[in-house]
Order: C-alpha cells, then sequence, then structure tokens
C-alpha cells in the first residue's frame, strides 16, 4: 500500500514542529513506518538552500526567494517524499504548498498564478492527502516562537508581512479557497491555543477521523 502525505501548516510559532514530533512518536509507539521532513530542507541540498533562505544577510528578490524554496521542495519530492511513499511509509512533512501561497504569493505579493505554476514544477502533480492547518492568533505565534529564541531573515520580517501572512493562512480554512485549489488536497484547520497536549488530542481526532490508516489514536497512543 502507497504511504499516505500528511502535511502541518500553518504560521511561525504555531507548534508545526511540536506537534509533528508527538505525531511521530505515536506512529512509532504503534510501529507504522514514517518519516518525518521539513522545507525547506530534507535533503543535502535542500538543507543548503535552507540555509540560504533563512541566514543571507543582503537582499532576495521575491522572486529569488520562491524559486530557492520550490528547488528545494523538488528535491524533496524527487529523493525523499515519493520513494518514501512508494515503499508504503507515510510522511509527515512540516510545511509544503500552503506555505508558498501565504509567505511568496500573499506576504511577498508575487502572482498567485505563477506560484501556482512553479509549485508544479516541485510536486510533479503530488496532492497532500491531508493538510493540518494550525490556527493560532499571529502575535500569540510570534510570541512562541521568540521565545525560542532569535529571528531568522522570515521571522524577522516587517509587522505588515506577518499580518499579510497570517490572513492568508485563515482564507486557506475556507473551504471556497481550497475548492479553487485542488493541487492542495484536503484542508482541514485545528485550533493550536492551548498547550501541548490539548493541541496533540485535537489533531489525533482529527487524524482518527480523516487518516484512520495512520491509527493516530491507536491502542498505544
Ligand atoms: N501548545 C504550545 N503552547 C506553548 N508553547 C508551545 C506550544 N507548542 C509549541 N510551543 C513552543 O513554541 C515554540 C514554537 O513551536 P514550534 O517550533 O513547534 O512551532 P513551529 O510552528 O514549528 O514554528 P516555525 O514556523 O518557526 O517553524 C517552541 O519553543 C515550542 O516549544
Ligand atoms: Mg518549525
Amino acid at each position: 500500500m502507497r504511504g499516505r502525505l500528511l502535511v502541518l501548516e500553518g504560521g511561525e510559532g504555531v507548534g508545526k514542529t511540536t506537534q509533528l514530533r508527538r505525531l511521530a512518536a505515536r506512529l512509532a509507539r504503534a510501529a507504522v513506518p514514517h518519516r518525518v521532513l521539513r522545507e525547506p530542507g530534507g535533503t543535502p541540498l535542500g538543507d543548503r538552500i535552507r540555509e540560504l533562505l533563512l541566514h543571507t544577510d543582503g537582499p532576495m528578490a521575491a522572486g529569488a526567494e520562491a524559486a530557492l524554496f520550490i528547488a528545494s521542495r523538488a528535491q524533496l519530492v524527487e529523493q525523499e517524499v515519493g520513494p518514501a511513499l512508494g515503499r508504503g511509509e507515510h510522511v509527515l512533512l512540516d510545511r509544503f504548498l500552503l506555505s508558498t501561497y501565504a509567505y511568496q504569493a500573499y506576504g511577498r505579493g508575487l502572482p498567485e498564478d505563477e506560484v501556482r505554476a512553479a509549485n508544479r514544477l516541485a510536486t510533479r502533480g503530488l496532492v497532500p492527502d491531508l493538510t493540518l492547518l494550525l490556527t493560532l492568533a499571529p502575535a500569540d505565534g510570534l510570541a512562541r516562537a521568540g521565545a525560542r529564541g532569535g529571528h531568522d531573515r522570515i521571522e524577522a520580517a516587517d509587522a505588515a508581512f506577518h499580518e499579510r501572512v497570517a490572513a492568508a493562512f485563515a482564507r486557506f480554512a475556507d473551504p471556497a479557497w481550497q475548492a479553487g485549489h485542488p493541487e492542495c488536497g484536503r484542508i482541514v484547520a485545528v485550533d493550536a491555543a492551548g498547550d501541548e497536549e490539548a493541541v496533540e488530542s485535537r489533531l489525533a481526532a482529527v487524524l482518527a477521523r480523516e487518516l484512520p490508516m495512520l491509527r493516530p489514536a491507536g491502542p498505544l497512543a
């Protein structure tokens, strides 16, 4: 059986990485084969691109930034995600298509149709089985990320940029937006407020309903 592609999305500091670790631990306890991957990065080439994206000091044109994200994605899909799914492993992915729409289209202002076309270069038609969109007031997400210490190049962008990104993520929860973006697959918004255990329980409940083959709420969970 082909594995399933599960994506976690949402703005800065909402808890994507934290919750992916928790979901992966559940899968590991239930001996469900899986991979945890992140964007940008996840491959040797992608990790070098990640460094450029997060830690370049000089200016970076919006088109250059988008192309770097797409390049990292193309490598990840071809080298890691596709083969893992083909082997029957489930893939848990930290950010994917929605982040490009939020940051590069809505945030940086690149035309959405161009971002979409560029994404096709990377995904080659791969559609996530489910995207869990963690929703949190942007100030709370930035506070969580800030408590973690240090700001990368994108976190350090101005407040108006982060407001556009947050507004974009809020739009993605809208079924009308999703109907117009079938390349993103099914998206379910999950409230990311509260402590880590509370958020994990919400995610597990959605997963049990939407992707029961991941068995997140199984006997060992
Ligand atoms: N439910 C929670 N309540 C309070 N703090 C949390 C919660 N979940 C995660 N955190 C903490 O908030 C910070 C950001 O969490 P995390 O790194 O998982 O977010 P992220 O969505 O992956 O962020 P980024 O977009 O920057 O990658 C971390 O220090 C983490 O320990
Ligand atoms: Mg993270």
